[in-house]
């Protein structure tokens, strides 16, 4: 069990702050088209992500066992049927699909730690940033190695179990990274066009809005607060008691945005201000955008080599919650060794991850279905699909099934809390989740 609430937020903090919110927020509201795409993401945050996982954090401390476990429990004892643990087995696919390309992204991460520390982008302009990125990119060899030396500190990581490094490692390095994010926001409002990447950000257009981006905007309020999957629900079962959900789960809730919002407000004023950079420049935005600050910051290959290690580090503390519901699962149901397990599950993941890395060069041009990569295919089926599926099914289970008394018990809420939380958890939330299922699947038909 954690040993305080603390522990939990911040291993729930560390598990929700990522690679999500710095690297896929930005890329996917530059090609989404900006305001009003981030707009339907704040509501998909605040209406669907946050009810969705306050049921998680209480499913998990109702059953504190793994997903797969915890839903068996719970379903029986509320009389419902034995569908209900197919939400555990979804999220250990998703988890699994996920990291196998997370760890790709976060080895680019690991390899800009070394290559801002050696000067590479003292000075740097647009064109310098894009080509160094490009020729890194161009080179499946060198990303599969810094892919594997992420998966391998990953599973040495997991295999030691987790909790008292996770504790000092997000409490101390997230407000770093948030710091260093504030500073490039600043370097933004210097140098760079603050004015309308600010605009871009939040100026709401709707006409700029694609179905598709729909679709991306809800998906990505599940990634990016680990829902959908049981990460939470995982970490929800080594919950004290007595602890609030849902001011633990706001809190969560907010500083992910924070981190996200801040990321993009320090990433589009440089797009818009250097020569041949664009907010649809897609997965390498981050990559591309941010050296060229460092490059001209004082003091920029040390705060730059900082930087993209804290970010490597926000990585592994998402990517050890990625794996948590099939360790947990596989380590109580059948007492395997931890070790053993860590080790399988990074060799798969790792395995599959390959088919990411040539997604960027030598496979390129082949594509799975309908125009997507190998990259962009596991990507859409498990942030597009698996992940609202898995919470719409949270939402059900938590808002239907699970029995009042424990629900009464785990929330502690009465009178209106009450009721705010059945139409949020009830209605609103799968609601959110049909709405704009039904409205892609619509528009592509
Ligand atoms: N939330 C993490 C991020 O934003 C990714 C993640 C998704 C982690 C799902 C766990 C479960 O980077």
């Amino acid at each position: 069990m954690w040993s305080s609430r603390l522990v939990f937020v911040l291993a729930a903090a560390g598990s929700a702050v990522g690679l999500g919110n710095i690297w896929k927020f930005p890329y996917i509201t530059g090609e989404n088209g900006g305001g009003a795409f981030v707009v339907v993401y704040l509501a998909c945050i605040a209406l669907v992500g946050v009810p969705i996982m306050m049921a998680e954090v209480m499913l998990g401390r109702a059953g504190r066992m793994s997903p797969i476990n915890t839903m068996r429990k719970l379903a029986s004892a509320s009389g419902g049927s034995g569908f209900w643990p197919v939400i555990g087995w979804m999220g250990v696919l998703a988890g699994f699909l996920i990291l196998s390309y997370y760890a790709v992204i976060a080895g680019w991460a690991v390899y800009y730690v070394g290559r801002l520390a050696s000067g590479t982008f003292d000075g740097a302009d647009g064109a310098a940033s894009q080509a160094a990125f490009d020729a890194f990119l161009a080179d499946p060899w060198a990303i599969l190695l810094w892919q594997t030396v992420f998966m391998a500190v990953t599973v040495f990581i997991i295999a030691r179990g987790v909790a008292r490094g996770l504790e000092t490692a997000v409490r101390w390095l997230m407000p770093l990274l948030l710091v260093l994010l504030l500073v490039l926001v600043g370097y933004g409002a210097a140098v760079g066009d603050f004015a309308r990447g600010a605009g871009f950000l939040f100026s709401f257009d709707v006409s700029s809005l694609s179905v598709g981006g729909l679709l991306t905007a809800m998906g990505h309020a599940f990634f990016t607060l680990s829902l959908g999957m049981g990460a939470i629900m995982a970490y929800g079962a080594y919950l004290p008691g007595r602890t609030s959900i849902a001011g633990t789960v706001t809190t969560i809730a907010v500083l992910d945005t924070v981190v996200a919002l801040a990321a993009g407000l320090a990433i589009f004023p440089i797009v818009f201000a250097t020569a041949g950079l664009e907010p649809g420049e897609g997965p390498g935005l981050m990559f591309v955008t941010l050296p060229i600050a460092f490059g001209n910051l004082p003091l920029g290959a040390v705060v730059g080599a900082v930087f993209f290690l804290l970010v490597s580090f926000a990585a592994v503390t998402s990517a050890i919650s990625l794996t948590e519901p099939a360790l947990a699962f596989l380590v109580e149901q059948y007492n395997a060794k931890r070790t053993r397990v860590a080790i399988s599950l990074g060799a798969g993941c790792w395995l599959l991850g390959i088919g990411t890395v040539l997604s960027f060069n030598v496979w390129a041009d082949v594509h799975v279905v309908g125009g997507l990569t190998f990259f962009d295919f596991v990507d859409y089926v498990s942030y597009k699909v698996l992940l609202p599926v898995g919470g719409l099914l949270i939402a059900l289970f938590a808002g239907w099934v699970l029995a009042k008394p424990v629900v009464a018990e785990e929330l502690g809420f009465d009178g209106w809390q009450e009721r705010l939380w059945q139409a949020a958890i009830r209605f609103i939330a799968p609601a959110g989740v049909l709405v704009v299922f039904g409205y892609t699947i619509y528009q592509s038909v």
